[in-house]
């Protein structure tokens, strides 16, 4: 199959483009699109052969579930049970990086779900994403466009290494904004709880939700039942990847690169980055702008592959707001954490 990179202007979508992607969905088929987190695979909800294309396309195991893509809270509506409490972190959030999970309705076909009794939804506020969710006139299904296992792809190009040949068409609609995929909360337990730290912090969502489980006492718990991703691991690049926590920065030459290896300038750079051909070293530590870091990390990654080198070092960065969603992927990512 070809796959076809279309341009496509990240807050003006052109029209033409949106149609043809529609109708490319509405034939039954599939299309990866942008969104303000990570570049997201969809089908029409509805279209259950085209959400089992979604999963052989990825080679996502069939029992992990996908998010409900819709353009309005009503949308949300129609496809899964809006509590009071849900609806106002809707009207607070929405449009934007928060995944809701709720009670399902009978629309929801169970491959989405995976069987369970809740739905995950969410109204992305990137424009692509929202205008081709209109054009569909229906939610759009999506997980991340990688293969699974890889990083999330927060560029076209990333979505065109690990799919091309596979899908027909990709709208390239830039890098994304926030670069980590969206904060996953569950709504459906007594005590709320975050499933997926992301963009939409723990400390913001306690001030709406006072009961809200602490991100540390749960984080065992989560990875066993609740999300049926988690027990895979996630966001790999192919090198093996070594964690380091709670160093603090030691005073460096800036001559120097971390560890005495010499200093790289990346294109899209998320830390200090040193590097011989085999061994790579990302520092967080003395970043201090956590929205560069989310947003560049999985293509760091995916340019330490490109590199060819075998081991990735980062030193990680600390465990509060979008850091959380930081370290969340560099310890799923991470063969070893040194602590
Ligand atoms: O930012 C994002 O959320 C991106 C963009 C494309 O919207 N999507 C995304 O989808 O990251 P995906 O499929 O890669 O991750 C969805 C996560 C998975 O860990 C899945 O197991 C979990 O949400 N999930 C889906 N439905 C669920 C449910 N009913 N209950 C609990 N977890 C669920
Ligand atoms: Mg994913």
């Amino acid at each position: 199959m070809h796959t076809t990179l279309q341009h496509i202007h990240p807050h003006h979508p052109e029209s033409a483009h949106i149609e043809h992607a529609s109708s490319i969905l509405k034939q039954g088929n599939i299309v990866a699109f942008p969104t303000e987190t990570v570049y997201g695979l969809g089908a029409r909800l509805s279209d259950i052969a085209a959400i089992q294309k979604i999963f052989q396309a990825k080679h996502r195991p069939i029992d992990n579930p996908l998010i409900v893509h819709v353009s309005s809270i009503a949308q949300a509506a129609h496809i899964a049970v809006v509590t009071p409490r849900a609806k106002k972190l809707m009207q607070q959030f929405w449009p934007g990086p928060l995944t809701l999970v709720l009670k399902k309705k009978a629309s929801v076909p169970d491959i989405v779900t995976a069987g369970l009794p809740t739905v995950c939804v969410r109204m992305p506020a990137n424009s692509v994403a929202r205008a081709l969710i209109k054009a569909a006139g229906e939610p759009i299904v999506a997980p991340s466009a990688n293969t699974s296992g890889r990083p999330s792809p927060t560029t076209a190009q990333h979505v065109y290494h690990d799919l091309k040949g596979k899908i027909p068409l990709i709208l390239d609609g830039g890098p994304c904004k926030v670069g980590l995929e969206s904060t996953v909360l569950d709504l459906t337990t007594r005590t709320p709880r975050i499933l997926r730290p992301g963009a939409v912090t723990y400390e913001q969502l306690k001030k709406i939700l006072p009961n809200l489980c602490n991100p540390a006492m749960t984080r065992k718990k989560i990875r066993v039942i609740s999300s049926p991703g988690m027990k895979y691991r996630h966001y790999a690049p192919k090198a093996k990847l070594i964690l380091v926590i709670a160093i603090r920065p030691q005073a460096e030459k800036q001559s120097q690169g971390p560890l005495g290896l010499p200093p790289r300038q990346q294109l899209r750079s998320c830390g200090r980055v040193a590097m011989t051909d085999k061994i790579a070293i990302l520092d967080l530590r003395q970043e201090k702008n956590l929205n560069l870091i989310a947003r560049n990390l999985f293509s760091q990654l995916r340019d330490f592959d490109q590199q060819g080198v075998d081991v990735i070092i980062v030193y990680g960065v600390e465990e509060h707001g979008l850091g959380r969603a930081i370290m969340n992927r560099l310890r799923k990512a991470a063969n070893y954490i040194i602590t």
